[in-house]
């Protein structure tokens, strides 16, 4: 794994921008996995600057969401349709029929997963999956005890989940129980992974994905097993990080051709 701590939330983001604008700017046909959630609120914000103000352009760009609330029309103002829509679609050049998000509306949730495999698979798969990561290690909404294996499917989310989502929907009561999210092994299908998180209360979750066993206890510790994941954090995030004085040197004398 490449491991990159920057200063602040900000450079972070920053650095998260430019690695998709170099990917879109080498490959305009671009297959991207989306995030929701605080903190790649940064990333698209980056994004769409660099959209108006640098023409990266997302015309053939196809992308996916992770994940999506069961029973949430698209119109619903916490879902991650109308977060996608709000924080990045309406303000880049995206064709929206190739801006994917499940269908938390979907009367057929096993078919409909199937679909959204297969359309990840008939796009080519997709190039870069951009990740969060949850208190307790979630990748996506696979919570602890995920299989590592597990594609695209219904999942129960926990109780601190459930309260970290809480704020979107106006009270815990509020936060749907079920979502359908990629599946841990979807996730490691794509070609390359970056993982973001910031601030103190990621330090924890990051350490043990980053530095503890392979576990379905800790979804995200399954990147371990990707050949091209890059977790990228702020100096909060990598506060519990044994070695994170050897990611920074490992940063620091990175040849050029190689620097993020
Ligand atoms: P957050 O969510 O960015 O709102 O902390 C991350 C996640 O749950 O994956």
């Amino acid at each position: 794994m490449e491991i990159i701590i920057q200063p602040d939330p900000a450079a972070a983001s920053a650095m998260a921008a430019r690695i998709i604008a170099r990917l879109i700017g080498d490959d305009r046909r671009a297959v991207l996995g989306l995030a929701t959630g605080k903190t790649p609120l940064g990333l698209y914000a980056e994004l769409v600057r660099m959209h108006r103000e640098e023409d990266l352009d997302f015309g053939r760009v196809t992308t996916f969401n992770l994940d999506e609330y069961v029973g949430l029309p698209p119109e619903h103002p916490a879902s991650y349709h109308s977060f996608m829509t709000e924080h990045l679609f309406r303000h880049v050049n995206i064709d929206r029929t190739r801006a994917f998000v499940p269908d938390g509306m979907t009367e057929d949730i096993p078919a409909c997963c199937s679909r959204y495999e297969r359309a990840i698979r008939e796009s080519g798969g997709i190039d870069l999956q951009v990740l969060g990561i949850g208190r307790q290690g979630h990748i996506g909404f696979n919570e602890p005890s995920s299989s590592l294996a597990s594609r695209t499917r219904i999942k129960t989310l926990t109780e601190t989940t459930r309260a970290d989502n809480a704020e979107e929907f106006g009270g815990m009561e509020n936060v749907p129980r079920h979502v359908l999210t990629m599946g841990i092994g979807t996730i490691l299908d794509s070609k390359a992974c970056l993982l973001l998180a910031t601030g103190k209360q990621k330090a924890a979750a990051v350490a043990m994905a980053v530095e503890g066993p392979v576990s379905a206890m800790v979804p995200a510790s399954a990147l371990q097993l990707h050949e091209h994941a890059t977790v990228l954090v702020d100096e909060e995030a990598a506060s519990e990080l044994r070695l994170a004085d050897y990611y920074r040197h490992v940063l620091e004398h990175k040849p050029e051709w190689q620097r993020p």
